[in-house]
């Protein structure tokens, strides 16, 4: 139907004759000659209908947005001064020798040029926002660097292995999407969070590297780089140490980069603790572009007279850091208020601050409300562990420790990119060496921080029962410029290991048996040393397209609440379908 895509045109085709076919994204008159601006998935060709082409003008005339064109007409080089140096076309043009409209379409419910499209707009309208330029150059850099991750991972070994949607309910971590059975009454499937058991169970079965780009499901609060269903690319390996498996995995990343969008990660990752990442920048995934870092003042801070502070410096579990922000001296009020509300949103119950106007006069140089209630020892800490000079202003978080890091770790990155701080480029890291379990005051119980099928670091599996909190687990997650990435372990391949992790977790042996009997019957068949990782596939891709969340390089994404504004999903079914599936409702709708 076509010889050319319209955004192949280019001086090289002057003076031949062409078939173009795509939808018409602008038509103007010019008083006697038409032009169309003819669109396809590789561009705009710029074509021209003049009267002299009677049978051709007149349907021109009839043309509106989105329609169906084929065109068929001779390249021209566009008149000097009309050359349009943005587009792949754009020094040539079409004259029409034939326009014939395949489809007519609706006045579509948006400019596809206007960028300013409220996101409920676009998702009710999906099909036409996906026409839209940067939705084209998302999804085809989505498929890029899921070609990219197939031919890395086959060439070096890994084999591509489906497992199944329909799954069991298993402790993983987050909330299930749960399948009744119509066969089985009152019984249920479960979406698979991730194919973990299942990679797994293939290391035991022989197939010795693994992998799948993969959808899993997850029933969690939706945010920015979170949907229900979501992407990985799920990968595991046999006979590979932690070393080796991050050593691979970091080239793939890296082969990624430049084959999908030309960038250029460095090599290698750092590598970092977790718990210098948390002592230095509060978060375990921290955005390595801001050069900012906390500072530890917990055991200058238990004698002072000042119970903000003193109160969580001497508490099990508190914390008192410091956090310089270079200049940060000019920050008024009013900016200030506005960052203690941001910390207050995370937990947090204020945020004391110092300006530093003049260092060299000690207490007296400082300008702040909380300086007369702390100690000259305390203070001199204060200026020396940050480095502070003159003009830089001091925030502190004093609280429980998890709250001070999640509060003041977040604030590092807000006022770091919003003071212009930050670094441009790419700064990606390992996060190494977390604990395996972490405990939930909640439930009153130690839970599993990565998942329970992950293994000890050497010498720690005695910690396991004795001590949960001291060990530490040979996992590892990926972070580039504050997100994580990916996430993976080496994993327990003992059984007696095993046991002793589902034992600290108190899951009982009736339990075990029920959830998965079958992964510890297969671990006593000769289970390799295996591990692996996933990645986040639509986060990677976020970030290679610069997208701000990731619903913006998926097709058909959910709404913040879950919702698929395009098809209306989740939505209300009729009784015969519940009665099949053994469901009543309590409230059924009117
Ligand atoms: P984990 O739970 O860390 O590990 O998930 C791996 C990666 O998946 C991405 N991710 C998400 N992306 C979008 N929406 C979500 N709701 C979402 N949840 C997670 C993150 C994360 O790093 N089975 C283990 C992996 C392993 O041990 O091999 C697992 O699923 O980028």
């Amino acid at each position: 139907m076509r010889t050319h895509y319209c955004g192949e045109l280019s001086a090289k085709l002057v003076g031949q004759s062409v078939t173009l076919a795509g939808w018409a994204h602008r038509r103007r008159d010019h008083g006697g000659v038409i032009f169309i601006d003819l669109r396809d998935r590789e561009g705009l060709a710029q074509v021209v209908c003049d009267p002299d082409r009677e049978n051709a003008f007149k349907t021109a005339e009839r043309v509106r947005g989105e329609f169906v064109l084929k065109i068929t007409g001779r390249v021209r080089r566009r008149p000097d001064g009309t050359v349009n140096p943005d587009l792949r076309s754009g020094e040539v043009e079409v004259l029409a020798h034939e326009v014939e409209i395949l489809n007519t379409s609706l006045t579509p419910p948006f400019q596809l040029d206007d960028d300013n499209i409220s996101e409920t707009v676009r998702l009710e309208n999906r099909v036409i926002d996906l026409r839209r330029e940067p939705m084209q150059r998302n999804l085809r850099l989505r498929h890029r660097a899921a070609t990219a991750a197939r031919r890395f991972l086959d060439e070096h070994g890994f084999i591509d292995i489906e497992t199944p949607f329909l799954y069991k309910s298993t402790p993983e971590g987050a909330r299930e999407f749960l399948v009744p059975s119509r066969i089985h009454d009152g019984q249920f499937y479960a979406l698979p969070q991730s194919p973990q058991l299942f990679k797994q169970m293939l290391m035991i079965a022989g197939f010795d590297r693994y992998y799948q780009i993969v959808k899993c499901f997850r029933d969690e609060d939706l945010r920015a780089d979170r949907q229900p269903e979501f992407t990985q690319i799920d990968v595991e390996t046999s006979f590979l140490d932690e070393h080796e498996i991050r050593a691979l995995m970091e080239s793939l990343v890296r082969h990624m980069f430049r084959e999908a969008s030309g960038i250029e990660l460095p090599d290698p990752f750092p590598v970092m603790t977790y718990d210098d990442a948390v002592r230095d920048y509060g978060l375990d995934k921290p955005d390595l572009r801001v050069p900012l870092r906390l500072t530890e003042l917990t055991d200058v801070m238990k004698d002072v007279d000042f119970k903000v502070f003193s109160g969580p410096a001497n508490a099990t579990g508190g914390r008192v850091v410091g956090l310089r922000i270079p200049g940060g001296g000019s920050l008024t009020r009013g900016e200030i208020d506005v960052y203690t509300e941001y910390v207050k949103t995370l937990g947090s119950r204020g945020l004391a601050w110092i300006k530093v106007n003049a260092r060299a006069k000690g207490a007296e140089g400082l300008q702040s409300p909380i300086v007369k209630n702390l100690h000259a020892r305390a203070i001199t800490a204060i200026l020396e562990r940050s480095g502070a000079a003159d003009g830089d202003l001091i925030f502190f978080g004093a609280e429980k420790g998890d709250i001070v890091n999640e509060t003041i770790g977040s604030l590092r990155q807000k006022v770091g990119h919003e003071r212009g701080l930050a670094e441009q480029g790419w700064r990606p890291l390992w996060v190494v060496d977390f604990p395996m379990f972490e405990y939930d005051d909640a439930s009153q119980q130690w839970k599993a921080r990565h998942h329970p099928f992950t293994s000890p670091k050497d010498g720690h599996e005695h910690f396991i029962e004795s001590a949960p909190g001291q060990a530490y687990a040979k996992a590892y997650d990926v972070v580039l410029n504050g997100w994580e990435i990916g996430g993976g372990s080496v994993r327990i391949h003992r059984e007696e290991v095993q046991q002793q992790v589902l034992r600290a977790l108190k899951i009982s042996a009736e339990d075990q048996r029920a959830k998965f009997g079958f992964l510890l019957d297969a671990l006593q068949y000769g289970a390799p040393p295996h591990g692996g990782i996933a990645f986040g596939f639509d986060r990677l891709v976020a970030m290679m397209a610069g997208a701000e969340a990731i619903r913006d390089v998926i097709a058909f994404p959910k709404t913040q609440r879950g919702q698929d504004l395009l098809t209306g999903a989740p939505s209300a079914v009729g009784e015969g379908q519940l009665r099949d599936l053994h469901i009543r409702l309590r409230n059924p709708p009117q």
